[in-house]
């Protein structure tokens, strides 16, 4: 194709649009249009400088570095940057009465540990005990039976099993099956508030920024049941002091619930406690899919 010579900071758009035009597949070629439309359109804007481009390439390698099979910094990215919850909103906008989606987070793992209802998926993770109850149904209040309820929380110190280099086996996180009617149950920790990992490239923005970076307690879920849309949730902790400042943006009111408190005593598994322990409950309702 000819002009495609002396390309200047106008035409230059133009031109890779162009040379991007036999894109087959329609997806990819509608992203990668706008794509370079949005991010040439941020370099005229910002009249970004040669040695900025240098720091946002360094910037990127340096994320790329701190990934590994336990460390995903390029989705801390996307979380302190709201465009995880930005991607799970508009995905999951679902009827009235359905459990509302947040962001996935960087710390699941896909072979996690099974556990009988009333299991301890603590399994010896530091922290209070905690006794976490509830139900799964659908949105006309029907029982979702057997659905696969797959938990995952920090510690009393606000650390996941996989942020220790030293583990030897998974703490902190099951997969359930929810019984006939729905109702699940199991043993754990209370969660507490923590900041992401902060010690690499996202941390050091974070600062830039003026950004502190704690997420206010919460518990992962995520439930999966035929016929059902998958639901990737938290349960956020009533009182938390982080709960509007979330440092990526994950908190809905909707899933906000009250850990309560219990004095030494009998707990729900009919053992003593000589300590205070803490009882939560809550009920997911998913969006059936069609
Ligand atoms: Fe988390």
């Amino acid at each position: 194709m000819n002009g495609m010579r002396n390309l200047d900071e106008e035409s230059i758009t133009q031109a890779v649009l162009a040379r991007q035009s036999e894109t087959t597949n329609p997806r990819l070629k509608e992203i990668m249009t706008s794509l370079v439309q949005h991010l040439h359109a941020f370099a005229r804007e910002t009249k970004l400088t040669e040695s900025e481009w240098e720091t946002a390439i360094e910037f990127m390698t340096d994320v790329g570095h701190m990934c590994s099979s336990k460390r995903q910094e390029f989705i801390l990215l996307s979380d302190t940057l709201g465009l995880s919850t930005l991607v799970v909103a508009q995905n999951h906008r679902k009827p009235q009465g359905c459990t509302e989606a947040t962001v996935f987070g960087p710390f699941h793992v896909s072979d996690a540990p099974q556990y009988e209802l009333g299991g301890d998926v603590s399994n010896g993770m530091k922290g209070k005990p905690c006794f976490v109850s509830g139900t799964v149904t659908g949105i006309n209040g029907e029982a979702v039976a057997g659905a696969t309820i797959e938990v995952w929380q920090a510690d009393q110190d606000g650390f996941y099993d996989v942020q220790n280099p030293d583990l030897e086996h998974y703490q902190g996180r099951g997969v359930l099956h929810a019984d006939a009617s729905g109702r699940f149950n199991f043993k754990s920790i209370v969660a507490e508030s923590y900041p992401i990992p902060h010690d690499g490239p996202v941390g050091k923005l974070l600062e830039a920024l003026g950004r502190h970076p704690w997420r206010p307690a919460h518990l992962h879920f995520m439930i999966t049941a035929p016929g059902y849309e998958r639901l990737v949730t938290h349960v956020f902790r009533e009182g938390d002091a982080y709960l509007d400042t979330d440092v990526v943006f994950g908190v809905r009111s909707s899933l906000i619930a009250d850990w309560i408190k219990h004095p030494p005593g009998a707990g729900p598994d009919n053992q003593h406690y000589d300590r205070d322990f803490y009882t939560l409950d809550f009920n997911f309702v998913l969006n059936p899919c069609d």
